[in-house]
């Protein structure tokens, strides 16, 4: 190890770093040295006085409003004449393709309470069909339906990346080529202890997390995916998070909007089901669109309503966005790329002062992510439209109860329920209208309304029973 980088280490104030470096073999102190020189030493006092030492004031705009966007229903003539020409400029955009599909995993799935990567939980209600399975699915379909290879990019972190990649190995990668899924590994911070000292999981290492799905950005110019994206004239990104299998992978009319409208990161809102539903809402401020948390959104604003009684704040995020490729070149040109930090405060498993490594029982540290819809006020046209929920989102975050593995199986049901019931089979239902089967369809097969005719006329099919157990 240089002395420079130790002295940079210490003019940061985190020589308690270099105490164990004395005990480390040839091998791991050149992995250690490797780690620390990627580290903004110059940066980290700091964040460490604004985020860590000073717990960050939200600070929530004055001017604060809430963002307008497109409904789902178009509210004249020139809207609806508007939404069928973004139909056509989507589909016409997948035939042509230009656009990819990009799924950020590399959470770490803590609320499910699952081990291993979240994309690998078992969601489908009768096949038990992975969350990744549904995604390759429907990408598959896709393919198939616009007769172009779609890529698809899936952002893992440093801890599940092999885990991920020998997944899609096993299966095959569901069916679609190798060539066309790309993995990439998003970048960490280091986690700091409350005192603004940086903790280490070995002697050897920095206690290191994942940087948020802000993350994303940088992370795809660094590891090459932009330049495939620009090598295979890919023009449009459809963001998804690995949570939500109801996610429509592409959407035409989305994809449509975006471009018809010019937009540089579009985004999919859903009007909130009460004032406290965990979603980011939409805002603007100094004519620029932004994302305040469910977290930082003040309750006064959170409970404000119009005239006719409903949510001011009615836009919620479900985190499905359109991101033109130029714009991720543009924000990310220098090879650096600022959004805010976010603290969270976490219970971090590190090194005690004479080595030995301890999990804490209660929050010791500070982990500090960035969100990709911050890059939302950066963009100079944001398009926002509405999405029919019971269509397009049913996370998976907790095991039971709201946005839980059970809620999300009984939403697909529901969805495919609605979809048979169009081609004309019947479901059975209970008295309070809920279905009364368990129905799943393979999305390789039903992308969406128009699969799901072609499908029933296939298989002939005219009923479903009461209690019955379909996989289509
Ligand atoms: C997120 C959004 C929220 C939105 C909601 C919709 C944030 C901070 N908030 O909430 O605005 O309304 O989803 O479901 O995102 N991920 C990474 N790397 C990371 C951290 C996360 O890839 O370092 C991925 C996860 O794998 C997941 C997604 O980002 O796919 C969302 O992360 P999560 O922590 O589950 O966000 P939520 O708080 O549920």
């Amino acid at each position: 190890m240089t002395d420079e980088l130790k002295k940079r280490i210490s003019a940061a104030g985190q020589e308690h770093l270099l105490r164990f470096i004395g005990q480390l073999s040839p091998e791991e102190l050149t992995a250690y040295t490797e780690q620390l020189a990627g580290v903004n030493w110059e940066e980290l006092p700091r964040l460490a006085a604004e985020y860590v030492l000073n717990r960050p004031e939200i600070s929530i705009p004055a001017d604060l409003s809430p963002a307008k966007f497109f409904p789902l229903a178009p509210a004249d003539s020139d809207m609806a004449e508007l939404y069928a020409r973004a139909d056509a400029k989507g589909a016409e955009l997948l035939k042509n393709g230009k656009v990819c599909c990009l799924t950020v995993a590399g959470g770490q799935g803590t609320r499910l309470g699952f081990d291993g990567p979240k994309g690998t939980y078992p969601i489908g209600p009768v096949t038990g069909r992975t969350l990744f399975s549904y995604f390759a699915s429907s990408i598959a379909r896709a393919q198939e339906k616009y007769g172009k290879p779609i890529n698809w990019y899936i952002m893992t972190s440093p801890i599940n990346r092999q885990a991920t990649e020998e997944f899609f190995r096993k299966e095959n990668f569901f069916g679609l080529s190798g060539e066309n899924v790309f993995f990439f590994t998003q970048g960490t911070m280091p986690a700091f202890g409350t005192g603004g000292k940086l903790l280490m999981s070995s002697k050897s290492s920095l206690a290191l997390s994942p940087d948020g799905h802000g993350g994303t950005l940088l992370a795809l110019r660094k590891s090459g995916a932009l330049d495939k994206m620009i090598a295979d004239g890919n023009e449009y990104i459809s963001y998804f998070q690995v949570d939500n299998p109801l996610v429509p992978v592409v959407s035409p009319r989305f994809i449509g909007m975006h471009a018809l409208e010019e937009s540089e990161m579009s985004a999919i809102m859903l009007s909130k089901t009460n004032s406290k539903e965990k979603l980011g809402n939409f805002c603007v401020s100094g004519g620029r669109t932004m994302i305040i948390e469910y977290s930082d959104l003040p309750d006064e604003l959170a409970e404000k309503r119009n005239a006719d009684g409903s949510l001011a704040f009615v836009a919620g995020s479900p985190a499905i966005h359109v991101l033109s490729r130029t714009f991720v070149e543009k924000l990310t040109s220098g090879g650096t790329l600022r959004l805010p930090w976010h603290r969270a405060d976490k219970k971090i498993g590190c090194l005690d002062e004479t080595g030995t490594y301890f999990t804490p029982e209660e929050p010791n540290g500070v982990k500090l992510e960035s969100f990709i819809f911050d890059a939302l006020p950066l963009a100079n046209k944001v398009m926002i439209l509405e999405g029919d929920r019971a269509e397009v989102f049913a996370p998976t975050k907790n095991a039971t109860g709201v946005d839980s593995a059970e809620s999300c199986r009984e939403m697909l049901t529901a969805r495919n329920a609605r979809r048979l019931a169009l081609a004309g089979v019947e479901i059975p239902r209970n008295n309070d209208g809920k279905v009364d089967a368990v129905i799943e369809i393979d999305p390789a097969r039903v992308l969406d309304d128009e699969d799901a005719v072609g499908l029933v006329n296939a298989l002939g099919l005219k009923k479903i029973l009461a209690g019955e157990k379909v996989a289509l």
